[in-house]
């Protein structure tokens, strides 16, 4: 039975993703899930998997190389699937030391147990040990409004606190496998949407404020470019480029669903519209007068945007959901999810708001 050590699966991604890898592969897995449930990590998540035998659940911080290293030493491991790290980009404006910390120096603990733990007397590896780093395409930086696109050739220029911590993440891994020929992958994936987003990111909270009658704040023009993959398609690619990528390369995952945040905020309310039945009262509140064009963020990246070219020639990934179909199950999602929505955003969520959007 394959073991997986999967950090961050409380959290967005890495949530659907061990929901992705036990619907797949049943119970010839073992899944071991390290989270040290930050305000982004809910075990909520994985309420639904958490009495499976093949899977378990331990809360740990990845920068603590004492705990990371008993997990190694008690478990045979045989792929690390490295999600866990602050993530918001506008977190990282406002307090840069903490993303450093859990993104860089956490990714150096992870590398240096697992190589620890794998590495043979004559510097090799088990053939069957993996890790994979999940990354973003932020590393890249900013690509014009009128065209480009992000190959697993372009430079780093990340430009936010939060990119340039994954991007030093990144070149730790990439050190490893220079250094150590340690057995790494790395994925740069674009955004992701659906289930389990925590609502600080665009599309939970948009849907969130519009069904609370709320604002929705749009960052200067609404014009910036994202480039939007359904989560279960990134969790596929990531089970993908582990078990068949080859050892060292990277690998960028993206959608070519490139869309304005405007155009998404405007997509959103006509299914909310469209979902709510007549008898609904939220259903006469939401419309474009909730749209309030704010200031920009600090350092804003105007495009992203993905060539998924390497990963569909060498692996045969492809995205399977449709913009349309994707937006449409997140938000029934929401809809029958109402109580966990409004478990995140009681307590801390709160002042987080009142800070980010009021202050
Ligand atoms: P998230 O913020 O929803 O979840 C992060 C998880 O990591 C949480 O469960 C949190 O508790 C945990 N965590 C944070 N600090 C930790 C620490 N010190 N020790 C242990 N656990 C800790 O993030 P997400 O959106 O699911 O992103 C997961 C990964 O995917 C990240 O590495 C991110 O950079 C990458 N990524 C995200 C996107 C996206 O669109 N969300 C796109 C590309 C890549
Ligand atoms: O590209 C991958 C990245 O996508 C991941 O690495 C990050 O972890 C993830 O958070 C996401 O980063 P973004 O900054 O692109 O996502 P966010 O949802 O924060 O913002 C999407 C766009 O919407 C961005 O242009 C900023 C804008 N925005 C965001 C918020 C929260 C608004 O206009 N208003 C808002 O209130």
């Amino acid at each position: 039975m394959r073991t997986y050590l999967v950090t961050g699966g409380a959290g967005f991604i890495g949530s659907n993703y061990i929901h992705y890898m036990l619907d797949k592969y049943g119970d010839t897995i073992r899944i071991i899930n390290v989270d040290a449930l930050t305000y982004a990590g809910n075990l909520e998540n994985l309420a639904d998997i958490e009495h499976l035998p093949n899977y378990q659940f331990i809360k740990a911080d990845i920068t603590d190389r004492e705990a990371i290293s008993r997990i190694f030493a008690e478990n045979d491991i045989d792929r690390v699937v490295h999600f866990a790290a602050e993530t918001h980009v506008d977190r990282s404006i406002k307090d840069p030391e903490v993303f450093v910390r859990t993104n860089v120096l956490g990714t150096a603990v992870m590398l240096n147990c697992a190589r620890g733990a794998w590495e043979q007397p004559d510097g090799s590896y088990p053939k069957d040990k993996r890790f994979l780093h999940v990354s973003t395409d932020e590393v890249y930086g900013s690509l014009p409004d009128d065209g480009g696109y992000f190959y697993e050739t372009t430079p780093y220029a990340p430009h936010s606190p939060y990119s340039a911590s994954k991007a030093s993440s990144d070149m730790l891994v990439k050190s490893y496998v220079d250094t150590y020929h340690f057995p790494a992958n790395i994925t740069n994936c674009s955004n992701n949407y659906g289930p389990y987003q925590f609502p600080e990111k665009l599309i939970p909270l948009i849907i969130n404020n519009a069904l609370s009658g709320r604002k929705l704040p749009v960052y200067g023009d609404g014009k910036n470019v994202r480039d939007w993959l359904y989560v279960m398609d990134h969790a596929k690619a990531i089970d993908m480029v582990q078990e068949q990528g080859r050892i060292g390369e990277t690998y960028n995952v993206g959608g070519h669903n490139e869309k304005q945040n405007i155009e998404i905020i405007h997509i959103i309310l006509d299914v909310l519209k469209e979902k709510l039945p007549d008898d609904d009262p939220r259903k006469a509140q939401i419309g474009e007068q909730l749209i309030t064009y704010v200031a920009d963020r600090k350092g804003h990246d105007r495009r992203y945007a993905i060539a998924p070219d390497k990963i569909r020639a060498e692996i045969g990934w492809e995205p399977e959901t449709m913009f349309e179909e994707g937006i449409r199950k997140t938000i029934e999602w929401y809809f029958d999810h109402e109580d966990w929505m409004k478990n995140v955003t009681s307590g801390d969520y709160q002042n987080y708001y009142k800070e980010m959007y009021t202050e």
